[in-house]
């Protein structure tokens, strides 16, 4: 018997949770591998190589592009964290101006730095009463390309992890009119090809790179995610080299194994199964829009507000906003009492992960759930609150250069004001609340002391106890 930690506590773990998180595989047997150990090899004659592909990775590679609907198609097997770091390597030289989401993922801010590129932002709406962030004004952009026009590239995170969608097609518009690059972060999108009730890809919207998270939303191993390339004036080779800098020297077969095995389920079987998918996610939807009275199921009234074009339903997002319970409090309900571990909670909402690979009894668990939580709660207005960081301009120093400086540390709520030389990010999203260079404020210091309070998980402080901060040292 295996007695290893791991081993015993997550097979324990599949054994009693329903997962509504990636990935998306939802620990079933989808697969059509039955022993791991069988396919994890190494380069040999036989075998191909990733890092410069000419034959049975290449070939699964190119099947790939074939159904994402891609000129080229790379496996990641560092996740999408490592394609969009090699993507912003491969396109922008050092200095260069780079026009990103304010809520980008943190290995947005990851590839500035590394690569000492001076972001100018976009900010996306927010709704102001569940404080969830909506999607980026396409007027916007064009705004920032007129008033910086040495911007090399453009990257928008769409969908976001609540699975709105920006309108990405009038963006890619604006950003080809200025003979710009457009980048989609679609790590929550990998799903949108195989069925038409999802949204139109970032790809069939005119995006020129789009990078995607297969683990996330489609049955494949975590850390297997494709970078696809839709135009011709991106460098593949130049893709190609930083990928082979930013990717593990001895990449696995397992993962490159995983995406292909996605891809032929999907390509064999998809319509089908994304049907019947398609369906149960209707049935649930409907059941939770028309029963809850105090939770909210987050739907279509939101398209055409805070510049969300479209919205995922894979996402089940559930807004507290109006009652008397917080997301990380029906987080720990849904999880203790019901046996059902979500992805995401936050203040004000919690995010179901649904996938092709849920059953229809999987679904009814959860609808039950959160309506039998729901009929048990009172209407309550709580305060608003906003993610402050995204709609001010707090930039003052470059990151680069303050993640450089010499820095001093001081307690939370002393640093008010000051530069921070450090990231903190909750986690999940994953989405930096301060970047190095940003000027702290209030707002951010309250929101930091709800975050220690509930318990989410702040990354990027040296100080894992999260009382202390460092600061940009003043001369
Ligand atoms: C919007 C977004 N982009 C990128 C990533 C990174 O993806 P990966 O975990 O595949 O590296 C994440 C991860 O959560 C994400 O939410």
């Amino acid at each position: 018997m295996n007695k290893s930690t791991l081993y015993n506590h997550l097979t324990q773990y599949r054994k009693t949770i329903y997962p509504f998180h990636m990935p998306g595989h939802k620990l079933n047997r989808m697969f059509n591998i039955k022993n791991i150990i069988d396919i994890d090899v190494t380069e040999v004659d036989g075998t191909d190589n990733l890092h410069h592909p000419k034959g049975i990775i290449r070939e699964a590679q190119e099947k790939a592009s074939y159904t994402f609907g891609a000129r080229k198609t790379f496996f990641l097997v560092n996740g999408s964290t490592s394609g969009i770091i090699s993507a912003i390597s491969a396109i922008c030289q050092e200095k260069d101006k780079i026009l990103i989401s304010r809520n980008s993922h943190k290995s947005v801010y990851n590839g500035v730095i590394l690569n000492d590129l001076e972001p100018i932002y976009l900010y996306p709406e927010i709704n102001h009463s569940n404080g969830i962030i909506g999607g980026i004004n396409p007027h916007q952009v064009e705004e920032k390309l007129l008033k910086y026009p040495d911007i090399k590239l453009v990257v928008i995170t769409s969908p976001t992890y609540e699975g709105f969608v920006s309108n990405i097609e009038k963006i890619a518009d604006i950003v080809h009119k200025y003979n710009k690059i457009l980048m989609i972060d679609e790590a929550h999108g990998a799903h949108f090809i195989f069925h038409n009730d999802f949204p139109k890809t970032a790809m069939e919207q005119g995006a020129d790179i789009v990078i995607q998270s297969t683990h996330k939303t489609l049955p494949a191993f975590t850390q297997s995610a494709m970078l696809h390339i839709n135009s011709s004036n991106i460098d593949c080779n130049e893709i190609q080299d930083k990928l082979s800098i930013f990717q593990s020297s001895s990449p696995s077969y397992i993962l490159m194994t995983s995406l292909d095995n996605c891809r032929e389920i999907l390509d064999t079987k998809g319509r089908q199964m994304f049907n019947k998918y398609a369906m149960n996610l209707l049935q649930c939807r409907n059941q939770l829009k028309n029963k809850l009275k105090h939770l909210k199921l987050i739907d279509d009234e939101v398209i055409g507000t805070n510049h969300i074009s479209d919205i995922d339903y894979s996402k089940i997002v559930i807004d507290c906003s109006k009652a008397n319970i917080t997301g990380i409090e029906l987080d720990k309900i849904l999880r203790n009492d019901y046996k059902i571990q979500v992805e995401l909670s936050n203040i004000n909402h919690i995010i179901a992960m649904t996938s092709v690979c849920d059953s229809k009894k999987g679904f009814k668990r959860l609808q039950e759930a959160i309506i039998k939580i729901d009929s048990k709660l009172q209407k309550e207005n709580k305060k608003a609150y906003k993610y402050d960081i995204i709609d001010k301009e707090h930039k003052y120093y470059n990151p680069k250069i303050a993640y450089n400086m010499e820095k001093e540390t001081v307690e939370l709520e002393n640093s008010i004001g000051k530069i921070s030389g450090e990231f903190i990010i909750p986690f999940p999203p994953g989405i930096p609340l301060i970047i190095p260079g940003e000027k702290i404020s209030e707002e951010n210091i309250n929101l930091i002391s709800i975050y220690k309070k509930l318990n989410i998980e702040l990354m990027g402080l040296k100080d894992s106890e999260i009382n202390t901060i460092r600061i940009i040292r003043e001369v």
